[in-house]
């Protein structure tokens, strides 16, 4: 099984158009408010720092380069070539490596286990938006990479995101200029049911070693002036007891 077709053109369109600076993108947040504070949180439960780690779904790369100087080895993967091309631009020393990776696709994944062996995986703001048939499929794919010794951090915004992006774009100004385009492409935020994301990692014979919420800052702003934040929840889950 792959993606679907409308589900990956929808992606592809939507980088093909994305602008290049950093912060210009709706989800595009300094790492100092992102992934630094994920860290924190996986770092305690990683068994072995010293695997390889996947950012899987890596857009534009923004929060791969901030692992890239923290993790010996840092792969960024993407459904998404115009994706990948932003975020080779973006680290012109190479700091990570990019690649396309349907994370979905068992034979992918696979394969990226049998290269890597075991690996430590970030997934932010990949599991909320796929498509509801693929949501099981990409649970499986973080535990193909992890295999036995790799944990996985996933944040994701909570249902009560997809309910204030929808309350916010149905504004009188209508979307604000970052959430347009991703309405435009037919990216449905927030789509995940909250109960849903532990039952697909545990049906995937994952274990959630911890959880929480979090803000999950995004680069848009509200009529009043205030950064959107969207409410998010974070997991650590690994094959471990
Ligand atoms: C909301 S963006 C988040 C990007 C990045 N994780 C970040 O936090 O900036 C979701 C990303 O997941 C990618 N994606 C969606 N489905 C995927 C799949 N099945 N396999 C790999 N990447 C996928 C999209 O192309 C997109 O770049």
């Amino acid at each position: 099984m792959s993606v679907t077709s409308r589900y990956q053109q929808a992606w592809e369109g939507f980088w093909q158009e994305a602008p290049h600076e950093q912060g210009a993108v709706f989800w595009d947040a300094e790492p100092a408010l992102t992934v630094a504070r994920h860290l924190a949180l996986f770092e305690p439960h990683l068994s072995d720092p010293g695997l390889p780690l996947v950012d899987l779904g890596c857009g534009n790369g923004t929060q791969t380069r901030f692992l890239a100087d923290r993790f010996p080895r840092v792969l960024g993967a993407d459904l998404s070539e115009a994706a990948l091309e932003l975020a080779r631009a973006a680290d012109p020393e190479g700091r990570a490596e990019y690649r396309r990776l349907d994370a979905v696709e068992k034979t992918g994944t696979q394969a990226l286990h049998a290269e890597l062996g075991d690996a430590n995986v970030y997934l932010r703001g990949v599991l909320h938006q796929c498509e509801a048939d693929d949501r099981q499929a990409l649970a499986d794919g973080v535990a193909t990479v992890v295999g036995e010794r790799g944990r996985a951090l996933l944040v994701e915004p909570s249902e009560a995101a997809g309910a204030l992006l929808r309350s916010i774009a149905a504004g009188p100004g209508g979307p604000p200029p970052k959430l347009a385009p991703v309405l435009r492409h037919g990216i449905a935020p927030g789509e995940v049911a909250d109960a849903e994301v532990p039952e697909f990692l545990t049906a995937a014979g994952l274990t959630v070693l911890a959880h929480g919420t979090l803000p999950l800052t995004t680069t848009e702003y509200a009529p009043d002036g205030t950064r959107i934040e969207l409410p998010s929840t974070w997991y650590v889950t690994g094959r471990a007891a």
